[in-house]
Parts: C-alpha cells; sequence; structure tokens
C-alpha cells in the first residue's frame, strides 16, 4: 500500500539514489580529467568493465600495493611473497569447484534480449519476471559461470581448455608444497600474492566496484586446524589497521558476519568487511576460513601428497586456511570516494581530494612563482631535485610545474589531492634564510619557511 510514509521514504531513497549517482559521476568525471583512470578501450567506445589507470591512477594504485605488501610482507617474518601465473592447468580450477559452481544467476529479457543478475533485481521485478529496462517478460534464471574460457596452444580442444583465473589464490594453493619444500616453515606462515584477476560478471556496476578484469591482493595463511580461530582474529585487526594505513575512516568499515547459509562452498566462517560507499553500504574486503578445503582437493585431484609434517608434536595433517582477500581496486575507490569534497576556498568554488599522504600520487609540488624569470626556475628546480631524493619514488611523489597561473596551479593539484605545494619566490633568492612558502592542500593557508628547514618540516608533515 502506498502510504503518504513510504512515499516520503522511496522519495527520500530516490533523492541519496541521486546525491550518490552524482558523486560518482562527478568522480568519474574528476578521474579521466586528471588522468587517474579513462574507461578501458576508450577510443573504441569502450569495453564495459575493464578500467585503464593513467599516470596518477596508476601511482596512486602502486601506493596501495606497496602499503599492502609492506604491512604484510616484508615486515613479517611468517610471509611467503608469490607472483604465480594466470594461467593454470584446467585440473585446478575443476578441483577448486570453479568450474562447476564458480557462476551467478542470469535472466534474459524476451523482448529486448538484455541480460541481468538475478540476484541483483529489483524483488518485485524478479518475482514477476519483469525487465526493468523495456518491461518484457524475463526468460527462467540459469547459471552462469564467470570464468572466461581460452585454449592454451594451437589446438582448440577439451583438452587445452584454460580459464584466466577469476581468484589469485589457487596460485598459491597448487605451490604450497614448493614453498615448504624450498623454505621449510613452520605453522602458521603464508603465501601472498598481488595480481590480476577476472570475472565476467553479468552486470558491471559502479565504476571500480564491479570489473571484469581487476586486481586482489591475497594471503592464504596456513594453520594448525587448532588454531584457526587465533588467527582468524588476528586478521580481523590487520584488515582493519591496513585500512587505516591507505587513509580509510574506521567508521566507514564495518565487519558482516556471512550466515552459515551464505557461505562459498569452501568456507566455514567469512567476514565480508563493507564500506559506506556513496551508492550504498557493500563488500570491500572479504575474510574466509577455508579450511582444508583446498590442500584436499588439490591433493586428491594431482595425488601431491600436500600434508605438513609436525616435528615437535610428531604428526602430519592438512594445514587449515585462513584467508583475508582484499581487491586493489576496490580500495583505489574507496579512497577516491571518501577523498572527494567540494568547498569554497578564496570566494571560488573548488574540487579537491583529501587523500592522506600514504597514497597520494603526488606529496609535493614544486613550483616557481613565475615561469620567465629564470632565477626563479632555477631555484625551484634545484629544490624539486632535493625533494626528489627524498621524497620520490621512481617518477611519482614529486612534481614540477610551472604551467599557468598560479592559481590554476593550485587548483589542479588540489584536484589531485596533492598535500603540499612549495612556492618559489624572489624572497627565496633575495632574502636571508631564503623563505619559500609552503601551501597546506585541506585550509589553502600559507605559511613561509627558511629552506634549511623545508625537507624536515615536510617530512614531519608528510608523517615520514
Ligand atoms: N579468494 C577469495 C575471493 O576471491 P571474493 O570475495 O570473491 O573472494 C575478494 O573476492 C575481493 O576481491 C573482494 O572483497 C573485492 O575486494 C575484490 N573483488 C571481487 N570481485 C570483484 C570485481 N568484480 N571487481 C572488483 N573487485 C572485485
Amino acid at each position: 500500500m502506498k502510504t503518504p510514509e513510504n512515499k516520503k521514504e522511496k522519495k527520500k531513497q530516490l533523492a541519496s539514489k541521486g546525491d550518490a549517482n552524482d558523486v560518482m559521476e562527478n568522480l568519474i568525471s574528476l578521474c579521466k580529467r586528471r588522468g587517474f583512470i579513462f574507461q578501458g578501450s576508450d577510443i573504441y567506445g569502450g569495453l564495459a568493465g575493464t578500467w585503464d589507470y593513467g599516470p596518477l591512477g596508476v601511482a596512486l594504485k602502486n601506493n596501495v600495493k606497496d602499503i599492502w605488501w609492506k604491512r604484510f610482507v616484508t615486515d613479517r617474518e611468517d610471509m611467503y611473497g608469490m607472483d604465480a601465473a594466470i594461467l593454470m592447468n584446467q585440473g585446478v580450477w575443476k578441483a577448486s569447484g570453479h568450474v562447476g559452481g564458480f557462476s551467478d544467476p542470469l535472466v534474459e529479457c524476451q523482448k529486448c534480449k538484455r541480460r541481468f543478475r538475478a540476484d541483483q533485481l529489483e524483488p518485485e521485478n524478479r518475482e514477476k519476471q519483469v525487465c526493468p529496462e523495456c518491461g518484457g517478460k524475463l526468460g527462467a534464471e540459469r547459471q552462469f559461470n564467470m570464468m572466461f574460457k581460452t585454449h592454451v596452444g594451437a589446438a582448440e580442444d577439451e583438452g587445452s581448455v584454460s580459464y584466466l583465473r577469476p581468484e589469485t589464490a589457487q596460485g598459491m594453493f597448487v605451490n604450497f608444497k614448493n614453498v615448504l619444500d624450498t623454505f621449510h616453515p613452520k605453522l602458521p606462515f603464508g603465501m601472498a600474492q598481488i595480481g590480476k584477476a577476472f570475472r565476467n560478471e553479468i552486470a558491471p556496476r559502479d565504476f571500480l566496484f564491479r570489473a571484469r578484469e581487476f586486481e586482489q591482493m591475497e594471503i592464504e595463511y596456513f594453520v594448525d586446524p587448532k588454531d584457526w580461530k587465533k588467527s582468524f582474529e588476528h586478521f580481523i585487526g590487520e584488515i582493519r589497521g591496513f585500512a587505516e594505513d591507505v587513509g580509510l575512516p574506521s567508521a566507514k568499515v564495518h565487519e558482516h558476519e556471512i550466515a552459515p547459509a551464505d557461505l562459498a562452498h569452501y568456507s566455514r566462517r567469512t567476514i565480508d568487511f563493507e564500506f559506506d560507499w556513496p551508492f550504498g553500504r557493500k563488500e570491500l574486503y572479504g575474510l574466509a576460513y577455508r579450511t582444508d578445503f583446498d590442500l584436499k582437493a588439490h591433493s586428491s585431484a594431482s595425488g601431491v601428497d600436500l600434508s605438513y609434517y609436525d616435528e615437535e608434536a610428531k604428526t602430519r595433517f592438512v594445514p587449515h586456511v585462513i584467508e583475508p582477500s582484499l581487491g586493489v581496486d576496490r580500495t583505489v575507490l574507496a579512497i577516491l570516494a571518501d577523498a572527494y569534497r567540494e568547498d569554497e576556498l578564496g570566494g571560488e568554488k573548488r574540487v579537491f581530494l583529501k587523500l592522506a599522504p600514504s597514497v597520494a600520487p603526488v606529496k609535493i609540488a614544486v613550483f616557481p612563482l613565475l615561469k620567465n624569470k629564470d632565477a626563479l626556475t632555477a631555484k625551484a628546480r634545484e629544490i624539486y631535485k632535493v625533494l626528489c631524493a627524498e621524497f620520490a619514488r621512481g617518477s611519482s611523489g614529486v612534481e614540477y610545474d610551472e604551467s599557468g597561473s598560479i592559481g590554476k596551479r593550485y587548483r589542479r593539484q588540489d584536484e589531485i589531492g596533492t598535500p603540499f605545494c612549495v612556492t618559489v619566490d624572489f624572497d627565496t633568492i633575495e632574502k636571508p634564510h631564503n623563505p619559500v612558502t609552503v601551501r597546506d592542500r585541506d585550509t589553502g593557508a600559507q605559511e613561509s619557511i627558511p629552506l634549511k628547514d623545508l625537507v624536515s618540516l615536510l617530512a614531519q608533515k608528510l608523517g615520514k
């Protein structure tokens, strides 16, 4: 029944949907305008569910991956880094259960032929089998396998079938014995890797949120079955720690316990870490207790023993697995969506990204006040070189810019989320202590500081 209350509620929902669409549209447009992220194959009209990272996007993404690798691999003694092949023997995907069961429910409209993921339709449309686009009749639901199938080698027969991996996890399970035999680690220990995953999503949507090609940062942490709870708890804290490292506010990250009936076939317990996206609260990361499902399945399918011998307890068993699985692109989107701001500065509207310095693609920009004054540009370039040596990583981190007016340069740096700009003017050359101006992105406040203090001040501000 349409009461005034639920009419009001519907209106409110529609309004907030409208706001969310605006935020996402503005963000996508900023990402394109400023060289973060472009639609994949754009000049050919695009390819749905694919996104290309431009110079600033890849710098931001690399910062995210570096922070993850540092926290979970370099800073730990119990983690073994990996980079497994994307193409794997089809036997892997049969044993893992992906060939048989990695599918989503699909429905097709008999009139307009559009296809939808049945579990993402409005309940009314699903129940009454009505197409949300044209109002036509929807056909029967069927399971659609999301793996991209291909053939390896010249022959296109059953034996040459392979798949682009839909998760990085299996590349670690099939190398469990290699790591065991070469490094002889004691339990608990983990294998970690960052890499591409591919899923032929029925309905890619919400920018980077659900793509067909994306990256994962995954750990398979092998434990004695009696200790699984301790490690599970440990990784809840570590995932929260990582989210903080990249600047995501903890109040926007929520833990959602997956009901037993909804668990994936390999999991005995899963927590989804959900994020408050502009389009609602949805999954950001997953943490699963995969038991011994995968090692046992690969052991029985390959005939290779994947057990572990505990020398102290003199027992042999198949380790259990705790799996923190984090999407790189979802992290990038969460960072960008959270950082997007519109305000007014000096009587003018501005857009800026309030990025944490740890992930900002450019941490410091250096400008000469005027570009056609040789003395200024020479001094600014000299300072730029010093700051590069201190703060840059490869070709990103510190930028030199002399194009356009100073106001325009500030606006561009605000839009790409640069926390600090350093401006060199005539005082820098002429006055005692060579003062430079340091401008703060968030407040627009400018402070004049002696050149000799610049590196230490920026290091302190950037948390280095
Ligand atoms: N190995 C377990 C696994 O792959 P998942 O929940 O299917 O679990 C893990 O995926 C994470 O990968 C998700 O939490 C999300 O961050 C990311 N992810 C999954 N599908 C994605 C997609 N289509 N586009 C972007 N990121 C995705």
